[in-house]
């Protein structure tokens, strides 16, 4: 008899004990579902407690944004998150057309924008631009037996070449300014410019020298021309007024350029020749 009991009050004291164990973890998922408790002690809470930070991008720019194994990653894509850590938010990479990224950062749908964008007087028209992280080269992409050997060529007495670019960039912009809409073929990315190069429908495709070789490299008969079509300075775009924001990531990037951060991350991806 005295087994018995001392059975029953064993198995009570477990049940209690179960209760008393299960309460906590209950009331923190409780907790963590309501926004009345901001200071809930829940283990898991504080990354659903960070706040989120939006970059929209075009990911198909390596190496500064591009997919691998289903995830955009790149050199822009790590230096954000370093941004948004030392900020102490937690980064969304939102990918879009090209020439999406300043609509969708003006109209406010995002918090910035990050794509090997080039800072240009337009551009400052309507958006702001941090401080520049990186400079970028327009370059040239021919097919290796072609005509045109340097950027001259393209401005020759009775050239009239057809250029392929993507869609809303500085290429873009520059060469028709330069050559003309009709002598110009715009393309969603760059991979959709060298497809049209290597079917023969334009006889070249001005993009940004990293992205060039990325794209030389996965085909083959192409080459980069040695002499570059325009130097430019990349930065970080975000909605005009938007100084706390603006002032936050330039005091980031200051910081995350002193400690070597983003010379690590571009020598990451961009192996010293
Ligand atoms: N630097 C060029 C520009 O600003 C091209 C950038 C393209 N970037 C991209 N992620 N597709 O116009």
């Amino acid at each position: 008899m005295k087994k018995i009991i001392a059975l029953v009050l064993a198995l009570l004291l477990i049940m209690i004990g179960c209760v008393a164990c299960a309460t906590p973890d209950d009331v923190a998922d409780d907790t963590s579902e309501t926004t009345t408790t901001p200071d809930n002690d829940n283990n898991d809470g504080d990354s659903k407690e960070k706040p989120v930070l939006k970059m929209a991008t075009n990911a198909y720019f390596q190496p500064y944004e591009f997919y691998k194994d289903g995830k955009i990653v790149g050199i822009d894509a790590e230096i954000a998150a370093a941004i948004a850590e030392y900020m102490g938010y937690e980064l969304e990479i939102v990918d879009m057309e090209f020439d999406s990224i300043i609509t969708a950062v003006k109209e406010g749908s995002v918090d910035f924008g990050m794509a090997g964008m080039t800072v240009t007087e337009k551009r400052l028209l309507e958006i702001d631009f941090s401080n520049s992280y990186a400079t970028g080269v327009q370059s040239i992409i021919v097919p290796a037996n072609s005509p045109i050997t340097s950027v001259d060529d393209l401005y020759a007495d009775g050239a009239n070449y057809k250029i392929g670019v993507q869609r809303g960039t500085t290429g873009d912009i520059y060469a028709t300014d330069d050559f003309g809409s009709e002598n110009v073929t715009t393309y969603d990315n760059g991979n959709g410019a060298v497809l049209a190069l290597l079917g023969g429908d334009v006889d070249c495709v001005i993009i940004d020298n990293e992205p060039a070789k990325a794209l030389v490299n996965a085909n083959e008969g192409l080459a980069i021309l040695d002499t570059s079509y325009a130097d430019e300075d990349y930065a970080i775009c975000i909605k005009k007024g938007n100084s706390a924001l603006l002032e936050k990531i330039n005091e980031a990037i200051v910081a995350l350029t002193a400690d070597g951060t983003i010379d690590e991350i571009v020598a990451k991806y961009i192996p010293a020749e």
